[in-house]
């Protein structure tokens, strides 16, 4: 099998060891192993490679990691702009967070197209594509239109929203009708894809029949998939951090009292203002909390120069202050807070000292923080997981305590709650929440997406398309990087 996966970041190995909750580090256990080539960006940007994509290669695992420069004029419209100024608040149902120009849109087509003709170097007849992540809704079109006829599979990490929502983000009806080169279309919930079928009935016209759906391109299937991680191997290396310098030292400043951990990128999705002023609320709820629990608060600054990700910098380091000094003394901080990442090696460490895992984004399209959380715990003496029912980790990890976090008052008294779970109730919880992720580990989501990919070729032999949409939808013109759709 020629697999090519293709995704914005990537992971590089031990010696670049990515932080845990992203698709770059679920992804680099499987892709590893399974012989595939990795593209994605170098990071680095280039001038003039419109005209000539340059590829780095380097070994990774049984296959290869290829690094691509992407084009430097449109980088910023397509990153900060369309992706996650456009794209990332509107799967997040944050319409009022949609900032869009035609530039943008413009610049996140040309990296598409960019990607798309990159990625001709490993293309032979019996390549199978698979595409990652919201970046790329419209690569699959792309590589159609540089004549590849073999399978190519999208996986969207995200939530897909409400139709509502969609309807909001310019250029919508375009990207759904790109969307549909693709044979295979994977989400993380029902609800993704129940929503995304939605959109292809109001805003296209199209019925899906039996999880397919049918357009000018072909057919196009429509399934569910949720990430899992390795727990096993996450649980090794809990295991293994706990004698890390950064977690004894956690561990010796504790002296007894009990510790709340959230881990998150630093961004308006993962509710952190709600989460803190739980704690503010627990603390004034609960006195006797005070100086026997405290929070350490990971948060890596994340997009810091699209406007939204600075305001909420400031806005979440005003509110640790105000919280730390009005509950805080001279020789107690209620909340630590870290500007900075760590790598998977001392972060599962860091949440087995936890007595409390709190994973409470507003919307969420997985959240494996919460999966890595469970994972890291010591099976005699486990953690509590208290989870946002907006994460699509809920669907799957429903012993923990699902909260919403919209309600501080509720937040506030389920993490009392967590902190004085008796042993019986927390190993059961445990268990059945380790269960689940045995169950669809990430070893499973790759496999299980890979085979039903294959199958899509089988799924072709036997249907003809449906004829192109009617004129005047879709109008394509010629230009330096290909066709591109208006
Ligand atoms: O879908 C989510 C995702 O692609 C994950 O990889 C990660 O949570 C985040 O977005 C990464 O964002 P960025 O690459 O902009 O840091």
């Amino acid at each position: 099998m020629n697999l090519v996966v293709v995704s914005n970041r990537v992971a590089r190995g031990k010696a670049n060891e990515p932080m845990t909750g992203g698709l770059a580090a679920a992804l680099l256990p499987v892709v590893e192993k399974s012989g595939a080539i990795w593209v994605g960006s170098s990071g680095r940007v280039r001038d003039g490679a419109q005209l000539e994509p340059i590829v780095e290669i380097e070994p990774l695992g049984e296959g290869a990691l290829a690094l691509l420069d992407l084009p430097a004029a449109h980088y910023a419209g397509y990153y900060e702009g369309f992706a996650n100024s456009a794209l990332w608040p509107a799967l997040h149902s944050r319409s009022d967070l949609i900032r869009v120009s035609h530039d943008d849109y413009e610049s996140y087509r040309e990296v598409n197209a960019f990607v798309a003709r990159s990625l001709m170097r490993f293309h032979k007849p019996d390549t199978l594509f698979w595409i990652q992540d919201y970046h790329f809704l419209s690569l699959g079109a792309e590589l159609r239109d540089l004549g590849v006829k073999s399978a190519i599979g999208f996986f969207l990490h995200t939530p897909w929203p409400s139709r509502c929502v969609v309807d909001s983000l310019p250029h919508h009806p375009e990207l759904l009708e790109a969307m549909l080169a693709y044979d295979l279309i994977g989400f993380q919930t029902a609800d993704d894809c129940e929503n995304f079928i939605d959109c292809l009935r109001t805003s296209l016209g199209l019925k899906v029949k039996g999880g397919v759906v049918r357009s000018r391109h072909g057919r196009t299937r429509l399934a569910v998939f949720p990430i899992g991680i390795d727990a096993d191997k996450f649980a090794q290396a809990a295991t293994k951090a706990v004698s890390h310098p950064d977690v004894s030292r956690l561990r010796r400043s504790l002296q007894g009292e009990k510790l709340a951990i959230g881990v998150d990128r630093l961004d308006y999705s993962k509710g952190l203002v709600n989460r803190i002023s739980a704690f503010d609320r627990m603390w004034s709820l609960h006195p006797n909390l005070l100086r026997s629990v405290s929070l350490l608060q990971i948060a890596t600054p994340s997009r810091e120069s699209i406007p939204a990700y600075g305001n909420l910098q400031s806005e979440v380091a005003r509110l640790i202050s105000e919280v730390n000094g009005r509950h805080g003394e001279v020789d107690w901080t209620p909340i630590r807070y870290l500007n900075k990442g760590y790598g998977q090696s001392v972060l599962a460490g860091l949440y087995r000292t936890a007595q409390v895992g709190v994973v409470t984004p507003l919307y969420d399209g997985m959240n494996l923080v919460a999966k890595e959380y469970v994972a890291a715990q010591s099976p005699v003496d486990p953690g509590v997981l208290v989870l946002s029912k907006f994460a699509g980790a809920a669907n799957e990890l429903d012993a923990a305590l699902l909260v919403n976090p919209h309600d501080i008052d509720g937040m506030a008294r389920t993490i009392a709650t967590a902190l004085s779970m008796p042993l019986a109730e927390r190993c059961m919880r445990y268990e059945a929440m380790m269960a689940k992720l045995h169950r669809h580990s990430i070893q499973q989501w790759f496999a299980d997406f890979v085979t039903a990919l294959q199958a899509t070729e089988l799924d072709e032999a036997d249907v003809e398309p449906l004829p192109a949409t009617p004129p005047g939808f879709l109008v394509r013109r010629a230009s330096s990087s290909g066709a591109r759709y208006h």
